[in-house]
């Protein structure tokens, strides 16, 4: 969309945005419920909850917690299951004036490419993001994200089953997530979704119990982003796909963040429980902030506070 003289779309490995901002997956369902409170057109498109092979009713509850600086989920991937959501959801999504991007999880490969194959069949589904933060049950539970060579063989068996753009989300709980970034493009993402969220716990301290009912969960919100941008910055040097920066962004201050850093549009989650018109304002702050400069297009900050060092090791004196 052109505003104020600036091209706001983007190109996310074919996937074409009208703005740059997709919705998180799981904290924007499929738009419905946002409908009321923000304009679905001034939103890029919205990453719909992940599916799995199997209906999943998720983790007991407490599932949420705040905390103060973001919040604790575990939700556990409640989810209707691949059948139902063909039968009674996906024809719905065609209303939508954004794009609908699938998200699919799985705890096996197989899984993975089945679940991919059937969504991605749809003409609803514009693209595919792989939520690779499952465990494997076939080996030891591992988690697929944090192991370069897991996160290969999933990405390739969804590429096997799907043209349509395929997008694979990271997680930060890795000590190199950029070598996790070089398999995944290897391998045939089309481009990355940089982070996914960092794992925590909170302690009641009055009954002595962990808050969730799941114990551990994972942390969204304003105090990851630090670490996601840095993960953003990291990735973005060692691929040449785009990637979609996400992890607390609530403000254009923020967003323009993960641009510099080197991300190619921005995911929006948590935020919209506070604030569904936070999208809309990014948007419309973005194309004033490159007014000013001078800019056309999104492409020009990208990437520019790269400062070219060859590796993480030039900068590593980040122990305190
Ligand atoms: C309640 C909740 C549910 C989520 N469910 C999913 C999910 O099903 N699949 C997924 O890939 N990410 C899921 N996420 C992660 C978000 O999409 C996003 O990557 C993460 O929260 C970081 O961005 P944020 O700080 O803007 O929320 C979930 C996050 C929250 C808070």
């Amino acid at each position: 969309m052109v505003e104020r003289g600036v091209d706001l779309g983007v190109d996310i490995g074919g996937l074409r945005l009208r703005y740059p901002t997709l919705m998180g997956s799981g904290c924007y369902g499929s738009g419905e419920e946002f409908a009321a409170f923000a304009d679905l057109s001034k939103v890029g498109g919205i990453v719909l909850k992940s599916v799995t092979r199997l209906p999943r009713s998720g983790n007991p509850m407490p599932r949420l917690v705040n905390t103060s600086a973001g919040l604790l989920n575990a939700i556990g991937l409640q989810n209707p299951g691949i059948d139902w959501y063909l039968e009674h959801e996906v024809e719905k999504f065609a209303q939508r004036p954004c794009k609908i991007v699938g998200s699919v999880a799985g705890f096996s490969v197989a899984d993975y490419a089945y679940v991919c194959e059937r969504l991605a069949a749809r003409l609803e589904i514009a693209a595919i993001e792989l939520n690779i933060s499952c465990p494997n049950v076939a080996s030891e539970g591992e988690t697929f994200a944090c192991d370069p060579r897991l996160t290969a063989e999933v990405v390739r068996a969804a590429r096997g089953v799907t043209k349509k753009t395929l997008i694979v989300k990271l997680s930060p709980n890795v000590t190199d997530i950029a070598a996790v970034a070089r398999e995944a493009e290897a391998a045939g993402a089309d481009a990355l979704a940089v982070i996914n969220t960092v794992r925590g716990m909170g302690i009641d301290v009055e009954r002595w119990r962990p808050r969730l009912g799941n114990v551990a969960g994972g942390l969204s919100g304003p105090a990851i982003r630090p670490i996601a941008v840095l993960a953003v910055y990291e990735v973005a040097r060692a691929v040449a796909i785009p990637i979609v920066g996400q992890g607390g962004i609530e403000t254009l201050s923020d967003a323009l963040e993960f641009f510099l850093a080197g991300a190619s549009a921005v995911g929006i989650g948590t935020a919209n429980f506070t604030d569904p018109r936070i999208p809309e304002r990014i948007a419309d702050g973005l194309a004033e902030y490159l007014a000013k400069r001078g800019l056309r297009s999104i492409s020009e900050i990208v990437g520019k506070a790269n400062l070219g060092f060859a590796s993480a090791h030039e900068y590593e004196g980040d122990a305190g």
